[in-house]
């Protein structure tokens, strides 16, 4: 059985890069497959967050689902810290994950900076928590942006470590599904930086929750070099903050770079710049307008959490008891 899990952290300032690296991709495979989309509010944890706010993001993020189209019936939405079975497997996959697994991810290397003794446990063993995310229901796909792709290569190897350490068959080796024409959507200020939550400058990225002048502001102010649109890919490829930019219409539009960059080719920017800013109002205005309209509704988002939470359960519970009985752990 083919089986989705892929999840966003809800840290506030939820940008395009989530939306087209994650999301709106997730919105086309619910056809397909059985989905279970989360809100990981155990991982916001790892860095620092101010109480009510985590909690307004939670809803913030949940609402960002179901406005971008996934139906909270046919999917399973819920928040990680309701489903305790996910903390539970983390410490059984941490006792089997050799700390040389977890020195080589750069994304901890980012975060932790300089002050790496200063860095807290939590975020250290993030990986960890985000294999058993995915593991704790046997999850066999999880789409994501190319940003996760170490983490998930990471997890494949924790769920072969257990079925080595057991000798069985227990976990799915769980696919990355990067798609799309937007797999890393980089700063509107700077092409070689990733587009981010955190990011200080609010021009580096067009939120979710944008209005329509907000959004036409920002990309008249996006960097670009003073070049008209090239007509072959290698030459755009040579020129980030351009391919960038390229790769977000292409996205939005749902077509391929290649199709995107033969409607442009050879126009200048402020012309194309134009044809973005229409195409993400329509786009992310509909969705933006929608996530308001759940956010003001939070008993209606509580109880889609509640309902998803008892779904999750309902399969992570007796996985997380067979591979506790498969470690040895007496269940009296
Ligand atoms: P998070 O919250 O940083 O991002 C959520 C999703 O958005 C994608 N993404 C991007 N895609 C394209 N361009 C960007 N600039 C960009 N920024 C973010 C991410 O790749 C991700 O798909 N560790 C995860 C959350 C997580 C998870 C999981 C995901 C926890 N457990 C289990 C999948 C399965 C994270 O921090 O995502």
């Amino acid at each position: 059985m083919n089986r989705i899990f892929s999840g966003v952290q809800p840290t506030g300032n939820l940008h395009l890069g989530n939306y087209l690296g994650a999301i709106r991709n997730w919105v086309a495979l619910q056809n397909e497959y059985e989905c279970i989309f989360c809100i990981v509010d155990l991982h916001a944890l790892t860095l620092p967050q101010d109480p009510d706010e985590l909690r307004a993001s939670t809803r913030e993020v949940t609402a960002a689902y179901i406005a971008a189209g996934i139906d909270p019936e046919r999917c399973i939405i819920f928040n990680q810290s309701m489903v305790p079975a996910h903390a539970e497997l983390a410490w059984l996959l941490a006792c089997l994950t050799p700390l040389g697994w977890l020195n080589r991810m750069t994304q901890f290397k980012e975060k932790a900076g300089k002050q790496r003794e200063m860095a807290g446990l939590g975020l250290y063993s993030y990986p960890v928590l985000m294999a058993a995310d995915i593991l704790v229901y046997k999850a066999t796909h999880v789409p994501v942006g190319e940003d996760q792709k170490q983490h998930l290569e990471l997890a494949r190897d924790i769920a072969g470590a257990f079925n080595r350490r057991y000798d069985r068959d227990f976990f799915p080796l769980p696919e990355p599904q990067i798609f799309g024409a937007a797999t890393r959507v980089m700063s509107l200020r700077d092409g070689t930086k990733k587009m981010s939550k955190s990011d200080s400058s609010d021009f580096s990225r067009i939120n979710m929750t944008d209005d329509a002048q907000a959004i036409t502001l920002k990309i008249r102010r996006a960097k670009t070099d003073p070049l008209p649109l090239p007509s072959t890919i290698a030459d755009l490829e040579r020129r980030p903050e351009a391919d960038n930019l390229l790769g977000i219409y292409a996205a939005l539009a749902g077509m391929s770079r290649e199709v995107a960059l033969t409607r442009f080719a050879g126009r200048n920017f402020s012309e194309f710049k134009e044809a973005l800013s229409e195409l993400s109002v329509e786009v992310l205005g509909r969705i933006g307008g929608e996530m308001r309209r759940l956010m003001a509704d939070p008993g209606y988002i509580d109880a889609v959490l509640r309902r998803g939470v008892e779904r999750a359960r309902a399969i992570a519970e007796p996985v997380l008891r067979e591979a506790q009985q498969i470690s040895g752990l007496l269940r009296p």
